[in-house]
């Protein structure tokens, strides 16, 4: 297989990859299987999803570290607009199923995660604004310190689901440890890069 078809169908694996959990939610929703609360299951779902996805395309760079599917690496930007695509379903979802768009500011100040979840979305909207060839040209150095505000944004989100859990607080310590574990690599790499600067 020639290096073209390959690149080929790795961007259709991962797109299809990314787009399979809609029409998997939609169907359960067609069908009447989202439980007692449909509207809730929606928007928890789109959520996980969007985080999910969030912590897959964090992976990818460590990854390819340990040569690891190095070659998805180029398809990080696909997986990263996916994570916004699923963030703006959620945020939807939630103001048309959850609450009236009009009692949404009442709302932010209800409920202190929303202000977190919302702070996280802020974030990953600039992130998918700066996202195009031109916008990483445009911005040149400072893009890469922009896209770093990525780790802030999983921060936030995991602060968000953290926040609304009354018990059980399982989910949001195992999300916690991966999002330790992804920044630690990070960390890692800055130790290794300033130990390079002060040797030289
Ligand atoms: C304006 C922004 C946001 C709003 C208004 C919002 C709203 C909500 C609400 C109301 C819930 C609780 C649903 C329920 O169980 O009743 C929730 C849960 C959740 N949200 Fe958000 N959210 C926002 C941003 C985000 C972002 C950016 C992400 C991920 C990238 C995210 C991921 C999650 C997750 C993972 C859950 C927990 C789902 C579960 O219970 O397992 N949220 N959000």
């Amino acid at each position: 297989m020639n290096a073209k078809t390959a690149h080929l169908m790795r961007w259709w694996f991962i797109f299809i990859a990314c787009l399979a959990p809609l029409p998997y939610i939609v169907y359960r929703l067609v069908v009447n299987n989202l439980g007692a609360e449909p509207a809730k299951a929606l928007v928890e779902f789109l959520g996980k999803t969007s985080l999910i996805v969030l912590f897959v395309t964090l992976a990818v760079t460590p990854l390819s570290k340990f040569k690891v599917l190095p070659s998805f690496v180029k398809y990080r930007r696909m997986l990263g607009l996916s994570v916004f695509f699923y963030a703006c379903l959620h945020v939807l979802s939630y103001g048309m199923f959850l609450v009236d768009w009009r009692n949404f500011i009442e709302d932010l100040y209800q409920r202190p995660y929303v202000i977190v979840g919302a702070l996280a979305f802020l974030i990953l909207l600039a992130l998918a604004v700066t996202s195009p060839r031109a916008a990483i040209k445009k911005l040149g150095k400072k893009w890469k310190r922009l896209h770093r505000w990525v780790y802030l944004a999983t921060f936030l989100v995991v602060v968000h689901v953290y926040w609304q859990l009354r018990a059980d607080y399982f989910e949001a310590l195992v999300y916690f440890t991966i999002l330790v574990a992804l920044m630690s690599f990070r960390l890692d790499v800055l130790l290794a890069w300033k130990s390079k600067v002060i040797n030289k």
